[in-house]
């Protein structure tokens, strides 16, 4: 049997392009709010400089929710998700998926996926992985789309900090501001994250499939 790339939900074209619009949207108000400008240091390392979130991330591939990374079979546990009954199953079926949130941080932009009872079929139990603060995270919590990574960084990055941000708000920690936007409501956790929960979470028809490369 080949294995893939990875497995997931791939969103189809005329959600991804709204997805990305409203990313590029959001991006373009954040880094105008004067919330925003009182922690640029999170992101320039320096207090003058000013930065263009549009430039500073780059999106590459189609708009996905990885769900198995397989690594072409070398990832632990890959041969098994791929033999997964509900894996064959769903094999190719669209699903919808709920896009919550949208979040930040100097390293990666990202839009958080709530799953269904369904979905969570084919989430794999171990993709929770250990974030600081250690805390234990519900089932398909990782779930997300890599909307654009800082240079440098590998889109691997984004799901590990939607966990850590969904992590501070297990823990209670309250965020720094809020500030209402057209999209939603804002929050600040410090070390320039942040999170945008969507008024109206985006409803995504996604199939899924797995990715060769
Ligand atoms: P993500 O799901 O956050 O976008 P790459 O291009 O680096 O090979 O990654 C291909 C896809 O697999 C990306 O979608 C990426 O992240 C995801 N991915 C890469 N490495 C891992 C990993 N170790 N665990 C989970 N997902 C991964």
């Amino acid at each position: 049997m080949s294995l893939p790339l990875y497995f997931g939900w791939f969103l189809l074209s005329p959600v991804q392009n709204k997805v990305r619009c409203t990313s590029m949207d959001f991006l373009k108000t954040l880094d105008t709010l004067e919330a925003f400008k009182k922690y640029l240091t999170d992101f320039t390392g320096k207090p003058e400089k000013e930065v263009d979130l549009e430039q500073y991330f780059q999106a590459k591939g189609p708009l996905h929710c990885t769900t198995k990374f397989c690594n072409y079979g070398k990832a632990e546990g890959a041969k098994e998700y791929a033999e997964n009954p509900a894996v064959k199953e769903f094999y190719s079926s669209v699903f919808e998926l709920s896009l919550s949130a949208l979040f930040v941080t100097p390293r990666t932009v990202g839009a958080r996926v709530s799953l269904t009872e369904e979905q969570l079929l084919l989430w794999p139990a171990d993709a929770e992985t250990e974030v600081e603060p250690a805390t234990s995270l519900p089932l398909g919590s990782r779930a997300h789309v890599t909307l654009g990574c800082a240079e440098g960084v590998e889109p691997v990055q984004t799901g590990l900090d939607l966990l850590q941000i969904l992590a501070l708000q297990q823990e209670g920690q309250q965020p720094e501001t809020v500030e209402e936007m057209e999209l939603g409501s804002l929050t600040y956790y410090g070390e320039g994250r942040w999170w945008l929960k969507l008024r109206e979470p985006i409803c995504s028809p996604a199939c899924f499939s797995s990715f060769y490369g």
